[in-house]
C-alpha cells in the first residue's frame, strides 16, 4: 500500500513525499532535504489535505534545525522561530499546519534546559508522535463513521480526504474503507473537484487500489445524481472547523451540502479533533486561500479562458454548521453540530 508521507533515518534524516501533482498517471516520491523542500511540496500541492500538511510541516522543522544541533540554544530557538513562521506561510485555510507548528514551538519552550543537539531529538520525537497519533486518529474516524454508512448505498465525497491527505487512512474515506472492510458494499461517487482535479486524480486512484466501487462525475452533475436516488449519504474532509461547528472544505464543499439538504440526504463531515480552530466563534472568519489564475484558466497546461479575463479563484469554502448532520471525528459523532455540542465533544 501506497505511503503519502515517511521519514527516513534518525533527527538528520529526510522526508519523503508522494508527489500527488503526478498522479493518477506517475506515482514518484519526492525528498525533502531543506525546510524550502517542504514549503514548496505544500504550496504546490506535492502535499496536500490538512493532516498530511501538519505532518509534513512537523517534519519540515525538525529539517530546519538539523545544521542547529552544535550551536547555543538561543541560536537554536531563533532558528526555530524562523522555521516555524516560513512554514507556516505557505498556506492559510488548513488549521492542522497551525496547530503542528505550534505544537512543536511548545516542546522546546517547555525544554528550555535541553541542549540543542537534545532538543532536536526532542523535536523529531514530536514529529513522530503527531505522525502516529494521525494515523490512529484516522483509524478511530473510520470506525466511528462506519457506523452511519449502511450497506448497498451510495455515497458521494468531494475532493480527497484520503489517505493522500493524511499520514494514516484518511478521514471521510477512512469512513468508506472501514465500511467496506466491514463487508458492506457501497459504491462511491467522487466529484471531480475542480480546478485541480483531487477528486477524479486521487480520491477514485485510491478507491481504484482497494477495489471500492468508485464513480467521477463532474462537479457539476452531483444535483443530477442526487435526484437520480443513487446517493444515500455524503461525506467529505475537512480544512479547519470553527467552535459552532461551521467546516471549511474544498470549494464546492458548501454547494454539496445544500444539495444534499436540497435532497434530504445527510452531509457528513470526517476530521480529527487537530482541525477545530476554536479561537473562531464561526466560520465567516476562517481565512480563504486564494490561488492562481491560471489553476482555471491554464488548467494543466491547456489554456481555456480568453486571455485578460479575470479568474476568481478561492480554494475553499465554508459549509454551515445547519447544513451538516453531524462531524465525525477521532472521539465519536457530534450530531446537529453546534457551539454547544462541539464544546462538549472537545472537552
Ligand atoms: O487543496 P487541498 O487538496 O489541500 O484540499 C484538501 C481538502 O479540502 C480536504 O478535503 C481536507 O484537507 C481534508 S483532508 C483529510
Amino acid at each position: 500500500m501506497y505511503q503519502t508521507l515517511h521519514w527516513k533515518g534518525d533527527a538528520n534524516g529526510s522526508l519523503f513525499l508522494i508527489d500527488q501533482t503526478l498522479l493518477p498517471t506517475e506515482f514518484k516520491e519526492i525528498e525533502c532535504l531543506t525546510a524550502q523542500n517542504v514549503w514548496e511540496a505544500i504550496k504546490v500541492l506535492q502535499v496536500r489535505g490538512a493532516p498530511a500538511i501538519g505532518v509534513s510541516a512537523a517534519y519540515g522543522v525538525v529539517i530546519g534545525l538539523q545544521e542547529f544541533r552544535q550551536t547555543d540554544r538561543s541560536a537554536f530557538d531563533a532558528k526555530l522561530t524562523e522555521v516555524t513562521g516560513y512554514l507556516a506561510s505557505s498556506r492559510p485555510t488548513a488549521v492542522n499546519l497551525f496547530w503542528a507548528l505550534d505544537r512543536m514551538s511548545a516542546v522546546a519552550i517547555a525544554n528550555q534546559h535541553l541542549t540543542s543537539a537534545d532538543m532536536h531529538d526532542r523535536l523529531f520525537q514530536e514529529a513522530n508522535a503527531i505522525n502516529d497519533e494521525d494515523r490512529e486518529m484516522c483509524l478511530a474516524i473510520g470506525r466511528h463513521g462506519s457506523q452511519l454508512i449502511e450497506n448497498g448505498t451510495g455515497v458521494l465525497t468531494h475532493c480527497n480526504a484520503g489517505a493522500l491527505a493524511t499520514a494514516g487512512e484518511g478521514t471521510a474515506l477512512s469512513v468508506f474503507f472501514a465500511a467496506a472492510a466491514q463487508g458492506k458494499t457501497i459504491r462511491v461517487y467522487a466529484d471531480e473537484t475542480r480546478p485541480l482535479l483531487q477528486g477524479a486524480r486521487l480520491t477514485a486512484w485510491e478507491l481504484q487500489q482497494r477495489n471500492i466501487p468508485v464513480t467521477v462525475i463532474c462537479d457539476n452533475m452531483a444535483a443530477q445524481v442526487m435526484k437520480e436516488g443513487k446517493i444515500n449519504a455524503v461525506v467529505t474532509g475537512a480544512d479547519r472547523i470553527a467552535a459552532n461547528g461551521d467546516s471549511a472544505n474544498k470549494i464546492g464543499t458548501y454547494g454539496v451540502a445544500v444539495l444534499a439538504r436540497a435532497h434530504n440526504i445527510p452531509f457528513y463531515v470526517a476530521a480529527p479533533s487537530s482541525t477545530f480552530d476554536l479561537s473562531l466563534a464561526h466560520g465567516d472568519s476562517i481565512p480563504i486561500e486564494q490561488r492562481s489564475r491560471d489553476e482555471v484558466a491554464l488548467g494543466f497546461g491547456r489554456q481555456t479562458v480568453p486571455d485578460n479575463v479575470d479568474v476568481y479563484n478561492p480554494a475553499f469554502d465554508v459549509t454551515p454548521a445547519n447544513l451538516i448532520t453531524a462531524i465525525i471525528t477521532e472521539r465519536g459523532i457530534i450530531r446537529n453540530p453546534s457551539a454547544e455540542s462541539v464544546a462538549t465533544h472537545l472537552s
